[in-house]
């Protein structure tokens, strides 16, 4: 059974944030940033919400699917950024849209969030319970930030990408996902959550930031995203160089073209836009769709690994044709 992606869209922050203007915040450079990361720019959310850019960026994937929201039977929002705990996103985005039918709920998976949501709409396809979803990973991972931490501030950016998932049963081209987590080495990257001290409690107030030991980040993702592919492919019974296209999360530069040199695949087939916008965490993978469709570059029949890996940890890649 094939599942297609018919409709993307995306949404982020007008304000753009360059490498020079964090450098008048903390010790870094330009070249610095570039080098390491590859980051030259990030967008940053100034009146934008999670919500606010999950919102748009769901309509205009309706738009481009040329689906009615009526038709959605499920919505999934994948965040560790929400505006709030309750409602969850996906309600707040199922009732902006007029997805009314559909069933609606938030999921975090970190930046594997977006390939995590697809993976669960494949689960339900397969079963045949839904045949139309709205998947939207967003974040505004800014207000998380110790904006006085060099190594994690430069980073990242905000912003919401979404897709609209139909089943397609005509084609023999099966979707193949593989997933995995290992929440024993969860603390090379974390956030805490927000904590009010009640009247009993032994601790204080506690803000969430973000805190990540980056070498290690960098050890586990280009280790563990090639080692994922090469399931999939294996279970595809393919070779790298049969896949027309590989978008994998956009954290760094560096993993990706690491990535390429490892799979032995050029790496024009690697789309970048890290460049512009950063790591948008579950947002980064929609994002890239979008913009890789709306500029015409994929074209029908393409066959795409997507990847994702991030905090949990959590890591995984799947097959799918365009
Ligand atoms: N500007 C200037 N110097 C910086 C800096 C910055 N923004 N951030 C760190 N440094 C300094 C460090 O303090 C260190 O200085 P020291 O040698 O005097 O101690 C030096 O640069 C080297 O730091 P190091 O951590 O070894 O750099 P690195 O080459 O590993 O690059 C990352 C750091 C964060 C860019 C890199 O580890 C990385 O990309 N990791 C993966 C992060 C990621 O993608 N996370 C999300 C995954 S979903």
């Amino acid at each position: 059974m094939r599942m297609k992606i018919v409709g993307t869209g995306s949404a982020l922050p007008k304000r753009i944030v360059t490498n020079d203007e964090l450098s008048q915040i903390v010790d870094t450079s330009d070249e610095w940033i570039r080098e390491r990361t590859g980051i030259v720019q990030r967008r940053i959310a100034t009146q934008e919400t999670t919500t606010s850019m999950a919102v748009e960026a769901a309509r205009k994937a309706l738009e481009d699917a040329k689906v009615d929201p009526e038709q959605i039977d499920l919505v999934i929002v994948s965040t560790f950024t929400p505006d709030r705990s309750l409602p969850n996103t996906a309600c707040a985005v199922q009732g902006a849209v007029g997805c009314r039918h559909a069933a609606a709920f938030e999921m975090n998976a970190a930046c594997s969030g977006f390939l995590f949501a697809l993976n669960t709409v494949y689960a339900y396809f397969s079963l045949g319970v839904y045949k139309t979803a709205l998947i939207i990973g967003a974040e505004t991972i800014s207000k998380m930030i110790d904006w006085t931490d060099r190594s994690s501030c430069v980073l990242f950016g905000d912003g919401a990408g979404a897709a609209v998932v139909q089943m397609d049963n005509e084609s023999e081209n099966p979707y193949i996902f593989v997933q995995h987590a290992d929440g024993e080495k969860g603390n090379v990257l974390t956030c805490d959550c927000h904590r009010k001290a009640n009247m009993w409690s032994e601790t204080s107030d506690q803000r969430e930031t973000l805190w990540m030991d980056g070498q290690e980040v960098f050890r586990f993702a280009v280790r563990k995203v090639p080692e994922c592919i090469g399931e999939v492919l294996e279970k595809a019974n393919l070779s790298a160089k049969e896949v027309d296209w590989f978008f994998l999360h956009q954290a760094n530069k560096r993993i990706i073209q690491s990535v390429a040199k490892r799979l032995n695949v050029e790496e024009s087939k690697f789309p970048v836009n890290v460049d512009h916008y950063g790591n948008t965490s579950a947002a980064s993978i929609p994002i890239l769709l979008d913009e890789w469709k709306k500029t015409g570059r994929i074209k029908e029949g393409d066959r795409a690994i997507l990847s994702g890996f991030g905090a949990g940890l959590t890591w995984g890649a799947a097959l799918i044709d365009f």
